[in-house]
């Protein structure tokens, strides 16, 4: 199992979101965290939707999420919200699935009106999990995220998250902390 569960939850197919989460994984691992990037689109989706949760592939990664120490949320930006993918997902996890966890969320958004979003929709969800910590979110302007290229990330609008990335390693609870028999409600 993973120190670090990314959550991917944009439905998109080409997704900057999805890149964002990919890179996350890599500049963890030079920072000696292991991680899985959990691809929400890739769930399947009936089960999902209906809060299968005897479906293997949900059992699965609700125990993925329920080994690790930390949590990456990277969403896109929708109506002025998080994806309804996470919506879905957060709703088929137990009642306090971040028991004992750090959580990072992130963002990425067509528009610096919304980059508040994280705050007002989400956080207070995620509160209601009970998660040891809550970091500050950063959002990422998506006209910013990606060269002219279309597919590879713009490092310089990366600079905030390297910072971001150590003050989450920094914050996450040691290994034995985490509560493996957590009750599946
Ligand atoms: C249906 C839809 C609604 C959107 N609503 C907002 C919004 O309310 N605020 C915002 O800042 N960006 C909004 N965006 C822009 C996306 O958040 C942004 O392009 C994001 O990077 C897309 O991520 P993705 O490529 O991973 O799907 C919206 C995009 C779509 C497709």
């Amino acid at each position: 199992m993973s120190d670090v569960v990314i959550l991917s939850c944009s439905p998109s197919q080409h997704s900057k979101t999805a890149k964002l989460g990919e890179h996350v994984a890599f500049e963890l691992r030079r920072l000696s965290i292991t991680s899985t990037v959990l691809s929400l689109r890739d769930l399947p989706a009936a089960p999902l939707l209906r809060g299968d949760l005897e479906h293997p592939t949900l059992a699965a990664a609700r125990h993925q999420v329920a080994e690790a120490r930390g949590i990456v949320i990277a969403t896109p930006i929708f109506k002025a919200a998080y994806s309804g993918l996470l919506k879905v997902f957060l709703d088929v996890l137990p009642q306090y699935a971040l028991t004992g966890k750090v959580v990072l969320p992130l963002a990425t958004g067509g528009s610096l009106a919304h980059v508040l979003a994280l705050d007002y929709a989400l956080r207070p969800v995620l509160q209601s999990m009970a998660p040891l910590n809550v970091l500050p979110s950063l959002f990422l302007l998506d006209k910013t995220l990606l060269h002219s290229n279309g597919t590879d990330l713009c490092r310089e609008s990366l600079t905030d998250l390297d910072a971001t990335l150590l003050r989450f390693r920094l914050a996450l609870p040691p290994a034995e902390s985490i509560w493996h028999d957590q009750a599946v409600a």
